[in-house]
C-alpha cells in the first residue's frame, strides 16, 4: 500500500469497537519501533510507552470508577460505568507519555511535545496498516493527577494519549473531511 493511500484511508475505530486479536509480540514489537521514528528535534526521544492491557485494564477501570466517583460523589452511577468500561475493549492500549525538558535552551517544550504527537499518529498509521483499528483517546484520565500518579507519570511528564488497538467488530464510521484547499493560503513575500 502506498503511503499516501494509508493517509487516506486512516480513520479511527471507536474504542467500543474495538476487540480481540490485538498485535502479537512480533506485531507489537514492529509497531513500538516504527513509532519511534517520529520526528525529533534535539534526538531528545522526549516520550516513552506504558502499555496496558490483559488485566491490568480492569484495574485501571476501577481506578477511574473509584477516583470519578471522588472527584464528583454526585455523578450518575452510567457515568461511573463507563469510566469503569473504558478501558476493557481493545486488548492493548499503548499510553503516549511525554517528558519535556522545560529548560532546554535549544528545543521548546512545543517541539517536544509535538514529537511525541507524531509518535502517537505513527501509532495509529501502523496499527491500521498492520490490520488492526485504534483510537487515540484522552479524556480526563489523562489529566488526573491520581490516575497519573497510578500510572507512575512522573513531574515533567504528560500522557500524550491513551492508543486503543484491536480489531475492528464493525467497518469504522467515516466523518467529513476538511477540504485542503479551502485551507490553504500563498505567501508571496
Ligand atoms: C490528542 C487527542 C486526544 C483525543 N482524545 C479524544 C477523547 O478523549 N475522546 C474522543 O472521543 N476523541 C478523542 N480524540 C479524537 C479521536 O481520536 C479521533 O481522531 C476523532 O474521533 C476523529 O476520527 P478520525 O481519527 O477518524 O478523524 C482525540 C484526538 C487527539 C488528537
Amino acid at each position: 500500500m502506498s503511503a499516501l493511500k494509508l493517509l487516506n484511508d486512516r480513520r479511527s475505530v471507536p474504542s467500543r469497537q474495538l476487540g480481540d486479536p490485538g498485535p502479537d509480540p512480533a506485531e507489537l514489537q514492529a509497531l513500538l519501533q516504527a513509532a519511534a521514528r517520529a520526528p525529533d528535534h534535539g534526538k531528545l526521544v522526549p516520550w516513552r510507552f506504558l502499555l496496558i492491557r490483559g488485566e491490568a485494564r480492569r484495574r485501571l477501570g476501577e481506578l477511574l470508577a473509584r477516583t470519578a466517583l471522588a472527584n464528583n460523589p454526585d455523578a450518575p452511577p452510567a457515568a461511573i460505568e463507563k469510566d469503569r468500561e473504558r478501558f476493557n475493549f481493545a486488548p492493548l492500549i499503548v499510553t503516549v507519555i511525554a517528558h519535556i525538558d522545560e529548560a532546554n535552551s535549544k528545543v521548546p517544550a512545543q517541539e517536544q511535545l509535538l514529537s511525541a504527537g507524531c509518535v502517537a499518529y505513527n501509532l495509529l498509521l501502523g496499527a491500521q496498516q498492520l490490520g488492526y483499528g485504534a483510537q487515540w483517546l484522552t479524556g480526563w484520565a489523562a489529566y488526573d493527577p491520581t490516575i497519573l500518579a497510578a500510572l507512575g507519570v512522573g513531574a515533567g511528564e504528560r500522557v500524550v494519549g491513551f492508543i486503543h488497538i484491536g480489531t475492528a467488530r464493525e467497518p469504522a464510521p467515516e466523518r467529513l473531511r476538511p477540504d485542503a484547499a479551502a485551507l490553504v493560503r500563498e505567501w508571496q513575500g
